[in-house]
């Protein structure tokens, strides 16, 4: 049975990753880092929480990495753990450097040293890309235009490093935009889908964001974790981008999903200064030519539909509490 060691199993990609290589056939490890508020609702919601094993391993700290590594013996370790809010790396620089950048690092080291052979998946980003001219591939300069494109940046350049220097099997999927029903809150899609179902059940009045015309190419997050998979299976390690090669604006974004349940966004949504970002990026679209033709992977889930499922989620969730909360409950 082959395994397989995911970092960030508690977040969004953890969670849909370990749910497909389960039905893959793999053992799954899952890496978690300790809080005091047990943190695991995505691998219910999943329903594959009893499928994995849990293992405390935090990226802030070298040894718990290393005996991670060493109590599950992995085939391959996917890294996802990472502080992932671009808005948030601007007041907390140093600890997104620490863990998205700096955190990779460690983990290499740790396969360096203890077992060269295992396959590594780095959980790069079309941040990177900052506002380099669209479509971004593989082949576009970075210009990362935060501290978090920038610490995922030094992660990105140093899986590539020991690649060519110790001949290591490690990729990096540039990853677009990817979102679902259970991406975290403070993401803009989720922000939207749930304002949406709150005003519709009458909780909210309005809803509050920043920038309405940054463009992105979001995809669903179900249909990437299998790009990561695909990469490591591939002869020859690489860097892939992932993409749909689709853009749609915030505002457009906004439109489809009051739509969805019957609404005008114009009459609910208003900006707000507090949720622009000292820079922002403006402009991102994918082009996923290299991974179609070399792997054969391509997205399954259109824009229209990826809303529509968030939205669709939200309000069930607020419409059923309580079959919502029992589903959590019985695994708890
Ligand atoms: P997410 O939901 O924010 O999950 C991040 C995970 O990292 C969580 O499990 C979090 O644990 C964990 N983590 C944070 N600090 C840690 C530390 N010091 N040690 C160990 N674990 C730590 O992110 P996601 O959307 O699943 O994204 C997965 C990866 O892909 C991230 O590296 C992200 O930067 C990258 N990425 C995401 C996208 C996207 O659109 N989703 C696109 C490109 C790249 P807690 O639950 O304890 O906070
Ligand atoms: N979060 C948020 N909240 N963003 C808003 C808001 C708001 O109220 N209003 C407008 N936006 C704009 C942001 O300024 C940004 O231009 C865009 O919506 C998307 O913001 P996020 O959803 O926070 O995602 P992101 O693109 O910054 O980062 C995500 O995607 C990256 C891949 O490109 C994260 O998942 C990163 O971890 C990932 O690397």
């Amino acid at each position: 049975m082959r395994k397989a060691l995911i970092t960030g199993i508690t977040g969004q990609d953890g969670a849909y990753l370990a749910k497909f290589l389960v039905s893959k056939g793999y053992k799954v490890y899952g890496g978690y880092r300790r809080s005091s508020t047990r943190n695991f609702w995505r691998l219910h919601y999943l329903d594959v929480k009893k499928d994995i094993e849990l293992i405390p391993l935090d990226l802030l700290d070298q040894t718990s990495i290393m005996s991670a590594i060493k109590y599950c013996e992995p085939d391959e370790i996917y890294n996802l753990a990472a502080q992932s809010f671009v808005g948030v790396s601007f007041d907390e620089a140093i600890a997104t450097g620490e863990i998205s950048g700096l955190g990779v690092t460690r983990i290499l080291d740790s396969i360096r040293f203890i077992n060269p052979k295992i396959k590594f998946y780095q959980a790069s980003t079309s941040e990177m890309f900052g506002n380099a001219p669209q479509p971004q591939s593989e082949k576009t300069p970075f210009e990362p235009a935060s501290p978090y494109a920038a610490a995922k940046l030094y992660g990105h350049w140093v899986n590539k490093n020991y690649r060519e220097g110790y001949n290591m099997f490690t990729c990096s999927g540039i990853l677009f935009n990817h979102e679902s029903p259970i991406r975290g809150i403070e993401f803009v899609t989720k922000k939207i889908t749930d304002g949406v179902a709150r005003i519709k059940m009458g909780y909210n009045k309005e809803l509050l964001l920043g920038n309405l015309e940054a463009k992105r190419d979001w995809g669903f997050a179900g249909d990437y974790v299998e790009a990561m998979w695909a990469m490591l299976q591939n002869d020859t390690p690489d860097d892939y981008v992932v993409a749909t090669g689709e853009s749609h604006s915030v505002r457009e974004f906004c439109e489809e999903a009051f739509a969805v349940v019957g609404l005008d966004y114009k009459n609910y949504v208003k900006t707000d200064k507090r949720f622009f970002r000292p820079v922002d990026v403006n402009y991102l679209l994918g082009d996923p030519t290299k991974i179609k033709t070399t792997i054969g992977w391509g997205p399954k889930t259109s824009f229209k539909d990826l809303v529509k499922m968030m939205v669709l989620a939200d309000v069930e969730k607020y419409e059923n509490p309580m079959t919502h909360s029992q589903q959590f409950l019985k695994h708890i």
